[in-house]
């Protein structure tokens, strides 16, 4: 099984369903959420995991540029001996020391098509566009803003949405049935090349 954290700043609805899917799902006996990191202490996700009796941390980021952040963050995860990272509404760009201490192992939920739009509120870009759909995308994560290789999208439907909250609602349903269909692609996929590259160590075995 697969260990994964997964990082956090919001009320944590992708980790949610994340979480059950774990428990009793397409990701039951795939992975295991062994630490949910929020960088933000009022992220609503943080109960969330309380509640499954996941432990949590919290890395605060206010103050911090990317580089030293970064090396908070490495020191948090470094006990896990974790496979991946999965970021489910984390609102911080990672350092090159992150990517790279995590290469290939680090996906993220994007609530828009990433060839299209990258950066923040893309569901508000797409309102404001008045777009009849847009998408969802699950990536990897590179040293750029939502430029990593793209491991599934799907499409929303935003016809006769009327408000941003619509829109978001209709985004979101989406985001959650799509994200643990992609883990579960993504570990069966790559989880071999993985144990091949590192003998089935996790990569991150020593902090
Ligand atoms: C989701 O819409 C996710 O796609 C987005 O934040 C929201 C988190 O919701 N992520 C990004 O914009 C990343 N740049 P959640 O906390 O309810 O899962």
């Amino acid at each position: 099984m697969r260990r994964v954290a997964v990082l956090i700043s919001g009320r944590g609805t992708n980790l949610e369903r994340i979480v059950a899917e774990v428990r009793d799902g397409c990701l039951s006996g795939v992975c295991a959420v062994v630490v949910v990191v929020s960088n933000r202490p009022e992220a609503g996700g943080l109960e969330v995991a309380r509640r499954a009796g996941i432990p949590t941390r919290v890395v605060p980021s206010s103050g911090l540029d990317g580089e030293a952040y970064g090396r908070r963050l490495l020191e948090a995860l470094g006990p896990w001996k974790l496979d991946a990272v999965v970021l489910a509404g984390f609102m911080r760009v990672l350092s090159a020391e992150v990517v790279e201490r995590f290469r290939n192992r680090i996906v993220n939920i994007h609530p828009a098509d990433t060839a299209e739009y990258q950066g923040m509120d893309g569901y508000g870009w797409a309102f404001e566009r008045g777009l009849s759909e847009t998408k969802v995308t699950v990536h990897l994560v590179d040293e750029g803003v939502d430029t990593g290789r793209v491991l599934a999208q799907e499409t929303v439907s935003l016809q006769g949405a009327t408000t941003l909250d619509d829109v978001r609602r209709r985004g979101l349903d989406v985001e959650h049935d799509l994200y643990s269909r992609a883990l579960r692609r993504w570990f069966e996929n790559e989880g071999r090349s993985w144990d091949a590259s590192t003998g089935g160590r996790a990569p991150c075995a020593e902090s």
